[in-house]
């Protein structure tokens, strides 16, 4: 049997997710708005055969968010533009499910599947900040477990659209005056609880299927909806007994929906910082800590937490007890902050600074991260990973230093497979739900 293969994703954020990540010499000051950077970006994930470009996104900002946040591109319309200057890599955007309508969502990534010839991703979240209701006429930001519900409900729906037309529908039959077959063609008719849309989708299905479906959020309802319904989940852990109890967890619902567990992929995100020499992997990372203001620090570390202000507290002394604060937005990361800080003893300002410049536990040489990357992937703890850029040039240094090792030892590919994301992550074409058996076996 062919030896199971890592995948790779390339989570590209421009001036970076730190705070202080666009005040390195080497960092271009617009870089999220930037087509140039994210050309150059994308090419070089390609070169080093990464399934996927992923975009992160957010629907509320104000003074206090991170720069990157600040100022930068809608990520449907940045993948367009990048579905014209790359031939294989996967291009996955966030959307959320609790501020859009199902039917420009299907229409929009199956028109990115089709632009960019069955590439397409998107990342379904239901976005974590109460902000984001004030940008879109709604009175309340709904909860955490509303959000979810809609959440379900609108995949349905997207996926029910996906389906409008059969493969083949589309005959164009210049001589007989025929376009389509109207038999292959289907209304979804849903009236539900939250979307009422009948249908069909005007765009047809690419020849992935669908677009490959990641779902962001790894509290009980994100692992429940990923289980049911998505194809990858995209998740965020420390240490390898956490990645591998969640990895065990989301497999086990999976298989408890009916579904085949190797056909739900689990992509931990890492921020790996790789030097020729350990002393150069850590001095990398010292330069963007030290460029950290503790005031920033707070700040960003209060965005998880609905904005609240931490700077009302002394910094040198045991993080704060704030009660539920953070549970009816970033949920699963609020609940990991302040777990950590009680079981480890931190004051606000460690906290903090943990929060705002993570330092990676895949740092060092390329030999150590990749030896890191096996062990996550052959000890049940990942199938895949989004690789942050965490310092100047990160991409560039794991796919120059560190995807050599891992196509090596055989764990990684040396060419893409497909020129599908599907076919490269080695999912399955989802089945039309009105085709009939004996045309699918055809
Ligand atoms: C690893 C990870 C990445 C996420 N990325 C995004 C994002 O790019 N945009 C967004 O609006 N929410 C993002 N979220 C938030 C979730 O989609 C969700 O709205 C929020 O975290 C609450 O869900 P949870 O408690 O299930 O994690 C992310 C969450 C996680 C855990």
């Amino acid at each position: 049997m062919a030896q199971r293969q890592l995948k790779l994703g390339a989570n590209l954020n421009g001036v970076g997710n730190s705070i202080s990540f666009w005040r390195h010499p080497d960092v271009p000051i617009n870089a999220s708005v930037s087509l140039a950077f994210y050309t150059g970006q994308a090419r070089k994930a390609e070169e080093g055969k990464f399934d996927l470009l992923f975009i992160a996104d957010g629907l509320f900002i104000n003074e206090k968010s991170n720069p990157h946040f600040l100022n930068r591109f809608e990520p449907l319309t940045l993948l367009s533009a990048l579905a014209a200057s790359t031939g294989h890599i996967g291009l996955v955007a966030t959307l959320s499910t609790s501020y859009s309508e199902p039917f420009t969502v299907a229409r929009q990534f199956a028109s990115l599947d089709h632009l960019s010839g069955g590439r397409a991703g998107w990342n379904v979240v239901t976005s974590p900040l109460e902000g984001s209701a004030l940008n879109f006429g709604k009175g309340r930001h709904p909860d955490h477990a509303l959000r979810y519900e809609i959440a379900e409900e609108h995949l349905a729906v997207v996926q029910g659209l996906w389906d409008s037309w059969e493969d083949g529908a589309f005959v164009g039959d210049k001589a007989s005056g025929v376009f389509f077959d109207p038999a292959k063609l289907h209304a979804l008719n849903h009236n539900g609880t939250h979307f009422a849309v009948q249908g069909p989708l005007n765009v047809a299905r690419s020849k992935q299927g669908y677009p490959v479906v990641f779902q962001a959020g790894s509290s009980d309802s994100g692992k429940a909806l990923a289980a049911k319904s998505a194809d990858a989940i995209y998740t965020a852990h420390e240490t390898f007994a956490e990645a591998q109890a969640f990895y065990a967890d989301v497999k086990a619902r999976a298989a408890a929906y009916g579904r085949n567990p190797d056909e739900l992929l689990i992509f931990p995100g890492i921020g790996p910082i790789v030097g020729r020499t350990e002393e150069e992997a850590e001095r990398k990372y010292r330069e963007i800590a030290e460029l950290v203001a503790i005031d920033q620090a707070l700040n960003y570390l209060g965005r998880y937490f609905e904005h609240f202000d931490f700077s009302r507290f002394p910094l040198d002394e045991p993080f704060p007890d704030i009660g539920d604060l953070g549970s009816n937005s970033f949920r699963s990361t609020t609940d990991k902050i302040k777990r950590e800080a009680k079981e480890q003893g931190l004051t606000l300002r460690q906290a903090a600074l943990r929060a705002s410049t993570p330092r990676s536990g895949f740092i060092g040489t390329p030999e150590k991260v990749a030896d890191l990357i096996q062990q996550w992937f052959e000890g049940g703890a990942a199938d895949g990973f989004n690789v942050r850029t965490v310092v100047p040039n990160g991409l560039a240094d794991f796919v120059d230093l560190v995807v050599p090792i891992l196509q090596e030892r055989g764990l990684f590919r040396k060419e893409y497979e497909s020129d599908t994301l599907r076919g490269n992550l080695g999912l399955p074409v989802p089945r039309n739900r009105y085709a009939s058996e004996a045309i699918e076996t055809i």
